[in-house]
């Protein structure tokens, strides 16, 4: 191409050419990795803010490396690196580095610093607790401290220091800029996650509370059943014994009678209580048939005072499910109720509902099937829709809260027309990968 002929700075040999470009290579692997991180730990920080320190540290050159996150009393360290040579004679500044000294100071310093020699420096002359030690200890010379900020406020900051003085170049310090970014980001959306984690766990908590409600009378029922059952086969036990002479075999069968309906109480009462009590969302490794036939047990009531007849078909020897087992008994105790609900409102027809587990390639189908009135094409659309409902005390959250509990386990819910009427609601959980699980050859 012919062009305007201007003098040219002197091109860069082939050697350094090859360097830049190498070490760009190896900056933007290194952005990679921390965006990795990210992406795949966004409940937890600290591999992000691992990653953060291993990359810099190796492309920065430096012996020491901490992140900090400002907080009320000062800078709080969260990761930090000490090259070995260093770290033998120096365990590193304070986890807390106070407000009013060089380090804690840096917590709501808006722009970065850069100090070629900290032993001239201010901070080094006056003594100050968290800059002296680093010096005379570990021979920490040059340093670099970039903030991490958030709409214009300091968060926290990244600090860097070697122990040759050699200042940091201006490619050295938009690196650790972009890092201080990635780190923000990644702060960011833990906190979001944390939030929405704590509102949806706090809905579906309500959700459950609230059907709960709705069944506490079937519920009391059920248990008055084994109530008045044990009196019952006491008081029955109590004339065995006091015949004379006593029939023991009679008496023990009424023990055995009483230990069964105490047993029947008491799993009512756990599958209540489990429902109820406010935990954290955890992962176990869990039964679905078992969580199923308990949540079956508690619906037992209500199903009957509306005709409706209950049928479990559970598959044996399905694969171990991990998940949150008060979280999955609530999708069942969702969707069952629904169809209990839906089916209540047709007069004269067979009123059945069925529940059923079936192995897949990767592990779990539940199914709910019942014989209610089905779905309109219009429901079909928009029955998972927060507050979509057409029953007149309805909230219309309880399809959606299933749905984000089944996604969270990795899982699908999803809705179709039963044959030859009513509706179908299945959902998968994938089976639990960890070791020791039982896979499929
Ligand atoms: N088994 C079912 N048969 C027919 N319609 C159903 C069934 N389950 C849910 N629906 C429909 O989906 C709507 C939303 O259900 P849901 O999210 O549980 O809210 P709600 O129970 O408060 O109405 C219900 O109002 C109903 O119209
Ligand atoms: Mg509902």
């Amino acid at each position: 191409m012919a062009g305007r002929r201007t003098p040219r700075p002197r091109l860069p040999s082939r050697l350094e050419l090859r360097e830049q470009v190498a070490e760009l290579v190896a900056q933007q692997a290194a952005m990679s990795e921390v965006l990795r991180a990210i992406a795949s730990s966004p409940h937890d920080l600290q591999p992000v803010f691992e990653t953060i320190l291993d990359s810099a540290t190796r492309l920065c050159r430096v012996e020491s490396a901490a992140l900090r996150l400002s907080e009320e009393g000062g800078a709080r360290r969260v990761a930090q690196r000490l090259a070995p040579d260093a770290a033998a004679r120096w365990t590193g500044p304070p986890t807390l580095a106070p407000r009013g000294t060089f380090l804690g100071d840096l917590a709501t310093r808006k722009t970065a610093l850069h100090i070629p020699d900290i032993a001239q420096h201010e901070s080094y002359l006056r003594g100050d607790p968290t800059v002296v030690a680093g010096v005379d200890l570990a021979g920490l010379r040059t340093q670099l401290s970039v903030p991490l900020l958030k709409d214009d406020h300091v968060i926290g900051y990244i600090g860097l220091a070697r122990r040759r003085r050699q200042p940091f170049t201006d490619r050295e310090i938009a690196l650790v800029t972009d890092f201080a970014r990635q780190a923000t980001i990644a702060l960011d959306i833990t906190r979001r996650e944390r939030e929405l984690r704590k509102v949806q766990s706090e809905l579906a908590r309500a959700n459950r509370v609230a059907i709960l409600g709705q069944l506490a009378a079937s519920i009391a029922h059920e248990l008055r059943q084994p109530l008045t059952s044990l009196a019952a086969n006491g008081d029955a036990g109590l004339n065995w014994l006091a015949m004379q002479p006593p029939n023991l075999g009679q008496a023990k069968r009424s023990f055995e009678a009483i230990v069964a309906d105490s047993r029947r109480a008491n799993s009512i009462v756990n599958g209540l209580m489990g429902l109820t009590k406010k935990k954290a969302p955890r992962k176990e490794c869990l039964d679905i048939n078992h969580a199923i036939m308990e949540v079956a047990a508690l619906i037992q009531s209500e199903a009957l005072k509306n005709g409706v007849s209950i049928d479990t078909r559970l598959a044996p020897r399905l694969p171990p499910l991990r998940g949150d087992r008060v979280q999955l008994q609530q999708v069942i105790l969702n969707l069952t109720v629904n169809a209990i609900q839906a089916m209540s409102s047709l007069s004269g027809s067979k009123r059945e509902l069925e529940i059923s587990t079936e192995r897949t390639e990767n592990g779990v189908r539940v199914a709910c099937r019942d014989t209610g009135p089905g779905l309109t094409p219009e429901s079909l659309d928009r029955l998972f829709e927060p507050f979509y409902t057409t029953r007149p005390d309805g909230v219309g959250l309880g399809l959606s809260i299933c749905r984000s509990i089944v996604q969270a386990h990795g899982g699908r819910l999803w809705a179709t027309a039963a044959e030859p009427n009513g509706a179908l609601f299945q959902f998968t959980i994938p089976a639990d990968q960890g070791p020791g699980a039982d896979q499929e050859p």
